[in-house]
């Protein structure tokens, strides 16, 4: 399945992106970096499986 999540470089965003993935879906993740976690963000933006946007 195709999964968009806002906020994937959050703690919430980027731990449910982690497990969709690992359970084989295909995530695409959207963060503006207003907060959030940029070293989660770097990690797990190398996941196969995900495509990682930054929002301006
Ligand atoms: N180690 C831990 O147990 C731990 C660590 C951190 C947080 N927490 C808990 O987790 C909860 C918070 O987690 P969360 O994931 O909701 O918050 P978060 O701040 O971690 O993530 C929210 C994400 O949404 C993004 N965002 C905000 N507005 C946006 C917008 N308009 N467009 C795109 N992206 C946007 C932010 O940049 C951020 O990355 C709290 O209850 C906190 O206590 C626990």
């Amino acid at each position: 399945m195709n999964i968009l999540i806002t906020g994937g470089a959050g703690f919430i965003g980027s731990h449910l992106a982690e497990r969709l993935i690992a359970l084989g879906h295909r995530v695409t993740a959207l963060d503006d970096m207003s907060a959030g976690h940029p070293d989660s963000w770097r990690k797990r933006r190398k996941a196969a499986n995900s495509q990682w946007s930054a929002v301006p």
